[in-house]
């Protein structure tokens, strides 16, 4: 099945106009959540919702919605994705999942079919503003609560809870009524897919992150008259910490787990002083349990190490904890069925990233599509996937929903 023409332009040019909000000199895009740039991303959701002639609503954590139901308690399929990004990130991380859901929605209007859909633009999926992933989403479905993200500060320092309050946004909705099963489309963000020629990846399991503040606290002093026997260092504290989390994650490679320090913040940051403060992120990621809780371990025990030999005192506090989670088997093997009949090549593969689909799997059956992007490049603004790919991947939604429905057989058999 190819979609009609209309629905390929439409398609084509919702990401061309997502692409130009936030966009930078040197290409790409940033669009921090719960910013002036977020929202106009979903005022633009909204409005292309509204002209299609869709139903158009917003909760009051600054979710959008757009469906064909008139009534939002009505059974029916969620398909959704975000549109923040990270500091310069690519235009389609995130994005492809809410116009692919789109578009799909509008083939489906233009093909004459009935089938209930809403499609969701999440707020801040990204961790870059606030630290935390999902959060959106997890406000939502309650995965998350507003009272376990006091203290959680953007990178301005404004309060979460005071941006939705500036916002008009409460930060609390019931759990939702209606959904029947979640679909996200999104780039892989990887290279297996391109490495394996394949068109499509069916999700099997989401990896949940664990991650870590570390303040190691050493003493600054002048850099040129403190002898090196009598330093504490806290930044070459922090170098082997940040070497030891790399080496956690390359033992737990053989699980599929990842380890990343990917912030650093130094004091006093000065050419002249030895460092006497500094903080680290830690990112340590798998899609299995055990993985996680043995990196866990690995890192209190190297940090307490590294800091007792370098007579560095240190505070490591959990900020996030999430459970990895399994995408659902009937979903995978529909979805997977709707990739062959498309003709397109595919795999079944875990997803490394996180996505607003954690949110949603304690709650209702989930499941995820990957498209291809090019060098498995995303986080960069180098991130590209082709019209064609995106196409395949809203192929795959169209043919899964009417194959969902038990819907038109022969359409289903062309
Ligand atoms: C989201 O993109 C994440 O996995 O950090
Ligand atoms: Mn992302
Ligand atoms: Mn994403």
């Amino acid at each position: 099945m190819t979609l009609s023409k209309k629905t390929r332009d439409d398609l084509q040019s919702l990401i061309t106009r997502f692409s130009e909000v936030g966009k930078l000199p040197q290409g790409g895009v940033t669009r921090l959540a719960y910013t002036p740039l977020e929202d106009e991303m979903h005022r633009i959701f909204r409005e292309e919702g509204k002209a299609h002639g869709f139903n158009v609503w917003e909760d009051s954590i600054g979710n959008s919605f757009v469906g064909n139901i008139s009534d939002e308690k009505e059974p029916h399929t969620l398909l959704g994705s975000h549109l923040d990004s990270v500091i310069e990130g690519g235009p389609y991380d995130g994005v492809v999942g809410v116009a692919g859901g789109f578009a799909a929605m509008l083939e489906l209007k233009r093909q004459g079919k009935k089938i209930p859909l809403v499609v969701a633009a999440f707020r801040c999926e990204e961790s870059s503003n606030f630290q935390h992933c999902t959060v959106g989403s997890g406000l939502m479905t309650h995965a998350l609560d507003l009272q376990g993200l006091q203290n959680v500060v953007s990178l301005e320092g404004e309060k979460l809870s005071d941006c939705l309050a500036r916002h008009g946004y409460r930060g609390e909705v019931p759990v939702p009524e209606g959904i029947t099963r979640y679909i996200e489309l999104h780039i892989e963000q990887g290279r297996v897919l391109q490495e394996n020629d394949t068109q499509i990846g069916i999700v099997t399991a989401i990896a949940a992150p664990h991650r870590y503040r570390l303040r190691l606290q050493g003493f600054s002093e002048h850099s040129g008259a403190t002898p090196m026997n009598l330093r504490l260092d806290a930044l070459c504290a922090a170098s082997e910490v940040i070497l030891a989390v790399e080496q956690i994650g390359r033992e737990e490679s053989v699980n599929a787990s990842v380890a990343t320090v990917g912030c650093i913040d130094n004091h006093p940051n000065i050419i002249n002083s030895v460092p006497g403060m500094t903080d680290l992120r830690i990112d340590m990621r798998g899609i299995h349990t055990e993985s996680l809780l043995s990196m866990d371990k690995a890192l209190k025990e190297r940090v307490d190490e590294i800091c007792r030999r370098r007579g560095i005192s240190y505070q490591l506090d959990c900020i996030d904890t999430m459970e990895p989670c399994h995408m659902d088997g009937t979903l995978v093997e529909q979805l997977c069925r709707a990739a062959h009949a498309e003709e397109l090549s595919f795999r079944k593969m875990p997803s490394g990233a996180g996505h607003d689909a954690l949110s949603f799997a304690h709650l209702y059956p989930t499941a995820m599509v990957f498209i291809p992007c090019k060098d498995g490049i995303s986080h960069n603004i180098a991130e590209y996937t082709s019209p064609e790919q995106i196409e395949a991947g809203v192929r795959v939604l169209v043919r899964f929903l009417l194959q969902g429905e038990g819907g038109d057989k022969q359409a289903l058999d062309q």
